[in-house]
């Protein structure tokens, strides 16, 4: 699962997923735009390099990818990550328009407009990858996010399944990971801040009976990314201990 001499845009990578996801990217030899609507703070090294950006805005991720071709060439490969359910309610009763456009501007629109992008750079570069990214809230329902949260990031199947068909004979394979519950720093505080009887029924539910490691998330992207996945294409890999079972 190598990259060197590659460009890897990241989205959403000034995020806990996206950092870990960025790093893991720049070990195996990448070059990654980080592409955030977040402050990005320095890289360790020349291999990294920041791209504010709002996802939700078709022209900004135009201007996105070609500052990124122009500065870095490619992308051959692509990784959205920015989403979430970014401080919007989880209750229905709670839930106001302008969430549910935020919830699906940013995770599904968002998503849409770098895939679309970046397929001709790609195709240009000879191919590539891209990973989208769903959730396990897509699978079954969250007890954390919701309604909008759950619609979105089904949906990002969809637009992977769809895409996968239309960009496979430009040689593009497209793929979703699905994560379960990876205890971000974000999110690590607020799982510690728990009732002990709480965070053991979320520990109940995982099979493998333990919280991930980010690593855990990052091999499984870096390896639908890589020629080691090449000829997967339009899945959506469940990243999750097996809290999530399909038949
Ligand atoms: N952490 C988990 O347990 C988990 C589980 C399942 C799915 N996910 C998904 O993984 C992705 C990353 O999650 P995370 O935990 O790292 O969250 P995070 O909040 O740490 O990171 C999300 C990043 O997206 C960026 N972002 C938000 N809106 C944006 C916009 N309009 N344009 C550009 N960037 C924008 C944020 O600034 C942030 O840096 C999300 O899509 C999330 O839904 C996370």
């Amino acid at each position: 699962m190598r990259f060197d001499g590659r460009t890897v845009v990241v989205t959403g990578g000034a995020g806990g997923l996206g950092r870990a996801v960025a790093a893991g990217f720049v070990e195996a030899g990448a070059t990654v735009a980080v592409a955030d609507i977040a402050g990005i703070q320095a890289g360790p090294g020349p291999h990294l390099r920041g791209y504010p950006v709002d996802v939700a805005s078709p022209a900004a991720v135009a201007e996105l990818m070609r500052a990124v071709h122009a500065d870095l060439g490619g992308p051959h490969v692509l990784v959205t990550l920015a989403g979430g359910s970014l401080g919007t309610p989880r209750d229905l009763a709670d839930i106001a328009p302008g969430d549910l456009d935020l919830v699906l501007d940013v995770n599904l629109k968002g998503t849409f407009y770098c895939c679309q992008a970046a397929a001709p750079l790609m195709a240009a570069a000879g191919g590539g990858a891209m990973v989208t990214c769903s959730s396990i809230g897509a699978r079954q329902p969250s007890p954390v996010t919701g309604v909008p949260y759950a619609a979105a990031k089904a949906a990002v199947g969809g637009l992977t399944r769809r895409l996968a068909r239309e960009l496979g004979p430009l040689g593009i394979r497209v793929n979703a990971v699905a994560p379960g519950l990876f205890l971000t720093p974000r999110l690590a505080e607020r799982f510690a801040a728990m009732p002990d009887a709480e965070r053991r029924e979320v520990l109940d539910a995982i099979p493998l009976g333990r919280m991930p490691e980010l690593r855990e998330v990052v091999d499984p992207v870096l390896f639908l990314a890589s020629e080691a996945a090449s000829f997967i294409t339009g899945i959506t890999l469940d990243v999750n201990g097996g809290r999530y079972l399909p038949a």
